[in-house]
């Protein structure tokens, strides 16, 4: 779908339909009798077919971090999805703060979100019917809205992106499909950068927990490094963050409204590691029928890394920006890891396994060491479907934030919200950390029949990144929301890419 800013001489007469987002009576003036009628107020959307015109309700746009233009725009594509429509009239709704270039953002991400399919494996394919989104802004306003429009869809591609590959199927999608894609998206940006290693590497660099968890997998697991270095240019300049809300984003103590690094220093590193199971079986501590089912998406979180890496490199961020994804199969058979196994991870510290579905955090604690130890970032953020425990607590939509430092957790959810996506923080605190002391080892995987699972599970990772790290480190939970089995927000059942634009809205709007 292509959004594009209409020039001064387009109007409704040159689309194939109208949609008309009113929450003002100048809006709905013209039709106001037939809206009446129609009950428009407690409907949210009244089509009009004989006039070509469809009406979206709309209260200030920029109401709860765009949300409100966001789900508007959602509710359109779903009202014109079995329209035989090519193209469409939008004027942008003018919103209370004044800031349409973030409308303009908001508005773009709700359409192509919402209109994204995933038919690859379908013999009859639905495409969307709406090729291309003609928008007029509000006067004068025209440079604001087109970067807005422009900003939101390469965010909203990137996430189509990331769902595309978690919705991929398992015996399609391995560890080295996910390094085939890795490879092409370098190739795709000057930018960016692909690094793949195999088995021989990981025992090279002892990271003897990733290779546990892989030991009875046919596929060979992959360590993918992506690296966005952004050009010269782009690194010394500032205020490119205006269509994610900086505006009124209020934390910072820097009055230069820099996003990036100042004119002569280095740039900031953020380093994004993901989980990528292609399969989580649960290993021989095997999952249930139920639990199995859906555990494709065990690889969202290396997705969403692709993803961030490719939004990057569209936006020309001015940071650098590492990916580290840790890709491999949980399964069972002769060789596979199991209870009571004593892994020496690549931290040095050891393992006592006592529970094989408690599988990404040995991925991820090799994967956090190697992370630091090599690219020395100034800021490290996991992203994984870490545990069932974390979407109990929080539900299916909201991300968990955890860590060590709790104003660092509590300073991503602020900004990373700003994206529209739902964060809470998850403190830890000492009672949950003795937890995994083990008898026979340094730690042990998991505490069984212990409350707090997502906490125990951030608490074993914190404990593989060098010190020096973990005030610098946030880990994110995705599990609830990265996949669903129906359709909410932006998102329809399947996988959601959730995670992507909190972390980019957070890199966009943080001013250190
Ligand atoms: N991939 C799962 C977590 C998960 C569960 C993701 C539900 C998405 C939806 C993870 O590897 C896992 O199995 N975690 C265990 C940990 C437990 C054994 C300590 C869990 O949550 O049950
Ligand atoms: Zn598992
Ligand atoms: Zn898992």
């Amino acid at each position: 779908m292509k959004i594009n800013l209409a020039g001064k001489t387009v109007s409704a007469d040159n689309a194939d339909y109208e949609v008309v987002f009113c929450g003002s009576d100048a809006a709905c003036r013209e039709d106001a009798e037939a809206l009446a009628l129609a009950g428009f107020g407690r409907a949210d959307v009244v089509d009009m077919p004989e006039r070509r015109r469809l009406y979206v309700k709309i209260d200030d746009p920029s109401k709860d971090n765009y949300n409100e233009m966001r789900f508007a725009a959602a509710k359109a594509v779903k009202a014109l999805a079995d329209h035989n429509v090519k193209s469409v009239f939008v004027r942008l709704p003018q919103p209370a703060c004044g800031c349409v270039e973030q409308t303009g953002c908001a508005f773009a991400e709700g359409l192509i979100l919402s209109a994204y399919r995933f038919d690859k494996y379908k013999s009859e394919k639905s495409p969307y019917p709406v090729e291309e989104v003609l928008v007029a802004a509000p006067d004068g306003q025209e440079d604001a809205v087109a970067k807005g429009l422009s900003d939101g869809s390469v965010l909203a591609d990137a996430v189509n992106y990331t769902r595309d590959i978690t919705n991929e199927p398992p015996q399609v999608y391995t560890p080295e499909s996910m390094a085939s894609d890795a490879g092409k998206l370098a190739e795709s940006y000057s930018t960016v950068t692909c690094e793949v290693f195999g088995p021989e590497y990981l025992k090279s660099e002892n990271m003897n927990a990733f290779l546990a968890v892989n030991q009875s997998s046919p596929h060979e697991p992959r360590l993918i490094h992506l690296a966005y270095v952004p050009k010269a240019a782009s690194a010394d300049k500032s205020g490119t963050s205006g269509a994610f809300g900086a505006s009124d984003a209020s934390n910072s103590t820097d009055a230069s409204g820099s996003a990036g690094a100042q004119a002569g220093s280095a740039p900031r590193k953020y380093a994004f590691v993901g989980k990528g199971l292609t399969y989580d079986s649960g290993g021989l501590t095997l999952k249930s029928r139920t639990g199995m089912s859906d555990m494709k998406s065990d690889k969202a979180g290396a997705a969403t890394v692709m993803g961030i890496i490719k939004a990057a490199a569209e936006l020309e961020l001015p940071f650098e920006i590492h990916g580290v994804l840790g890709c491999t199969e949980n399964m069972i058979g002769a060789d596979a890891y199991k209870p009571d196994d004593v892994i020496v991870s690549r931290a040095g510290v050891t393992i006592e396994v006592n529970n094989t579905d408690a599988e990404g955090r040995l991925v991820l604690a090799d994967c956090l060491s190697w992370a630091c130890d090599k690219i020395a970032p100034d800021e490290i953020i996991d992203l994984a479907t870490l545990t069932g425990a974390c979407v109990n607590a929080l539900g299916a939509y909201t991300t968990g934030v955890l860590g060590c430092d709790f104003d660092r957790m509590m300073g991503f959810k602020r900004l990373a919200e700003k994206s529209g996506e739902l964060y809470s923080v998850l403190e830890s605190n000492k009672y949950i950390a003795r937890l995994i002391n083990s008898k026979v080892a340094d730690v042990k995987n998991s505490a069984p029949g212990k409350p707090g699972g997502a906490q125990i599970a951030a608490v074993f990772l914190s404990k593989f990144l060098p010190e020096k790290y973990r005030d610098k480190w946030i880990h994110l939970d995705i599990a609830g929301p990265a996949f669903g089995s129906e359709e909410w927000g932006c998102n329809h059942a399947g996988a959601t890419g959730e995670g992507l634009r909190g972390c980019m809205y957070y890199m966009m709007l943080k001013k250190e």
